[in-house]
């Protein structure tokens, strides 16, 4: 490529086992890939680079199946690589999902073939991904016998990039990497781009930020002089985003817009954009239809509404089922969808009970290709959460999750902070006691999936920090398949991006599992509580450093105690939750100790199951979380001399700031916490010299 940029975990690099190698080059030298569709394109590209870099050589791509061959890999659609094809059932691959796909070997006329087939092309992508990954990661491509499915519908990214500033929020790896001046140009970055997302099974993007910054109103939504995100659904901007959909569509991606509620005023001209009035309606259709004419594949619509200064429904009175219902009346026809964000707060002291008051009584009010986004916790992206309310709660809505896959309150590119367990631990949250996990909830069901805020930007690296490509990488993993173990996909982002070095492998991996449990402990104690950042104006807001006194209601810190009281007593929030969650959150005993001062305010010399005080409990977790942070520090710098210089450095650079910035953090908690409750720190260490 022209532009000098990472490879991340398509790095391909030369399989050094030789008897391994050996194995790969029988199996994959020749390759026949049926023609067809464009996707077919990309598997033959990948096969190129993949094959090429790992074996040493680029694959013989054949137009029909090779004979007088040892061993031969077939890619195709059933009905377009008969025969072969025949060697697997046919009812077994139509019966599989749309995106599924089967990787089965076989025996055809005395030479062994490894049979790739999908009920549609883009199966067949992401099982040439998976093909490539088992050889990158040095696993036995022999009788292979690989079913897979995604378990979400929806795949995406939400990217928070504004269109025509250039810059992202919350980004921390550079700019947009949409350059919206130049398109409809194309980069050849971007194709890299579609390919590291399909290489995970990411099956959307939404191109710009949900704030779409119309000029007027304040707050996220800060005032703006020229071209901004509401404007690329303008007839004018269309092509550019055309144009993006063009590549992404080749790697089995649909586009999507954030789009503002305003926009039939903003763009059509008209005085309202009351959902209920037939001009708005009307125009909400042509628009739709207008897009599809040029992007027919389009996904959709990502919606923030009456949320942080956004325009939305409650501007003319009506609610959010209305509010959403009118834009998805316009994209039904063309088979599209309305991602409706949740995320709304403000009128309420406690904002964790927000949005839950708000969209539970509108279940079953939702046209059918809407989808209710819900963040996965009730506030905001905090290191730790417990989980929303609203999971399991609204039946007859189709329901997406939205995670943070940009480090906002985890580091910011700066801390190493791998959010793999995080989101684990939030798929895996049954809500009901009755094996019903939020993973359970949103998977399989048709308009149901995942929503995670973008994290790369033109960075060469594309991340800010090499270790926060696992985020991504974990991200699309885990929305592929919420069942795969945190270990797991860990290990095989390593063996991919660092090779498998036994000692490498192992460290990276303790680096990363360990990486968000020390997160927690110094930017909150551990014990639940949470938004202890500084904010600051809100043009300078970064949400980096510490600065706990500028929140008091979010943890109600005073001579007395600590924590906010979300029990019947207190704000309610408690009593959102299905039983028997909500009874185990509501008591201090049975309370995870974790989220213990989310739900519950206590004396700071409460004690503990095993007898600490909070108060100790808050100044142990926040100095274990720096002895942690230095503890992978080292561990890091063990790997020198593994690990290319260039990466080992980034890191290691990164690394030293960590230490520093977890001090910090640590130093002004604890500070806070002494100044609140004046107990001392029974180990000394607090207050502070
Ligand atoms: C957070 C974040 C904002 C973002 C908002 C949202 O508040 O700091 O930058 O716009 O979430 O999710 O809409």
């Amino acid at each position: 490529p022209v532009e000098d940029y990472d490879d991340c975990w398509l790095r391909y690099e030369p399989v050094e086992d030789e008897e391994l190698s050996n194995a790969y080059r029988r199996h994959c030298t020749h390759a026949y890939v049926s023609e067809g569709a464009p996707e077919l394109g990309a598997v033959r590209e990948e096969l190129r680079r993949g094959l090429g870099g790992l074996l040493g050589r680029e694959p013989h791509l054949w137009q029909h199946p090779p004979r007088s061959v040892d061993g031969f890999l077939a890619i195709g659609l059933p009905d377009e690589m008969r025969p072969i094809s025949e060697s697997v059932d046919p009812d077994e691959v139509r019966g599989l999902h749309d995106e599924g796909y089967l990787i089965r070997s076989v025996e055809w006329e005395g030479s062994d073939c490894t049979v790739l087939t999908a009920p549609r092309d883009r199966g067949l992508v992401y099982g040439t991904f998976h093909l490539l990954r088992l050889m990158a990661t040095g696993e036995p491509i022999i009788d292979l016998d690989v079913v897979e499915e995604p378990a979400n519908e929806t795949r995406m990214i939400n990217h928070w990039d504004d269109p025509f500033r250039g810059s992202v929020e919350r980004g921390y790896a550079g700019r947009t990497l949409f350059d919206w001046e130049r398109l409809p140009d194309l980069k050849e970055r971007y194709y890299d781009y579609a390919r590291l997302l399909a290489s995970v099974g990411i099956n959307g993007v939404s191109v710009n930020n949900v704030n779409t910054k119309i000029p007027g109103r304040e707050g996220a939504n800060e005032v703006v002089s020229g071209q901004a995100g509401w404007q690329l659904l303008e007839s004018e901007n269309l092509e550019k985003v055309a144009a993006l959909a063009s590549v992404f569509r080749q790697y089995g991606i649909k586009t999507y817009l954030s789009v503002n509620y305003a926009s039939p005023m903003l763009i059509g001209g008209l005085e309202t954009a009351d959902p209920l009035d037939p001009a708005v309606e009307e125009w909400w259709a042509g628009k739709a239809e207008e897009v599809y004419d040029r992007i027919p594949d389009f996904g959709g619509f990502v919606v923030k509404a009456d949320s942080e200064g956004q325009t939305g429904p409650y501007d003319y009175d009506r609610d959010h089922a209305e509010g959403a219902n009118v834009i998805a009346r316009a994209l039904a026809p063309h088979g599209g969808r309305v991602w409706w964000r949740a995320f709304v707060y403000s009128e309420h002291e406690d904002r964790a009970v927000q949005a839950y008051e708000t969209f539970e009584p509108l279940d079953g009010e939702f046209h059918e290709n809407v989808t209710v986004q819900i963040k996965n916790g009730p506030i905001d992206f905090q290191p730790r959460e417990p989980v929303s309310t609203l999971f399991g709660a609204m039946p007859e809505t189709a329901m997406g999750c939205e995670l943070q896959i940009t480090g906002e309150y985890t580091g910011q590119g700066v801390h190493a902070c791998y959010l793999v367990p995080q989101w684990k631990e939030v798929l895996e949250f049954d809500t009901d006691g009755n094996g019903s996990p939020v993973k359970d909830v949103l998977g399989g069901t048709e308009g149901q999936g995942i929503a995670g805020v973008g994290v790369v930007g033109d960075d060469p690296n594309w991340f800010g920090h090499h270790l926060a490509g696992a985020n991504l990488y974990g991200y699309g993993r885990l929305c592929w398949d919420p069942d795969l173990d945190s270990e797991t996909v860990t290990d095989e982002w390593i063996r991919q991006s660092f090779g498998d070095d036994p000692t490498t492998v192992e460290t990276v991996s303790e680096i990363l599992l360990d990486s968000w449990e020390a997160s927690i402990d110094y930017h909150t104690g551990g014990i639940g509580l949470m938004h202890m950042m500084y904010n600051g104006e809100a043009a300078l807001e970064n949400h980096y450093d510490p600065s706990p006194g500028e929140w008091p209601e979010y943890h109600v810190a005073d001579g007395e105690g600590i924590g906010i009281d979300r029990t019947s007593e207190g704000s309610g929030y408690v009593e959102q939750y299905r039983e028997p969650v909500a009874e185990r959150y509501a008591s201090p005993e049975d309370c995870p100790e974790e989220l213990l001062l989310f739900f519950h305010r206590l004396p700071w010399e409460h004690e503990l199951a095993d007898g600490t005080t909070v108060i100790q409990r808050l100044y142990d977790n926040c100095f274990a979380g720096v002895e942690e942070v230095r503890r992978l520090h080292d561990r890091w710098s063990s790997l020198e001399g593994d690990i290319d210089d260039r990466r080992h450095r980034h890191v290691a650079e990164r690394f030293d700031e960590h230490v520093l910035q977890a001090e910090r953090w640590r130093d002004t908690l604890v500070t806070f916490f002494h100044e609140h409750s004046g107990v001392a720190d029974e180990r000394g260490r607090v207050p502070l010299d």
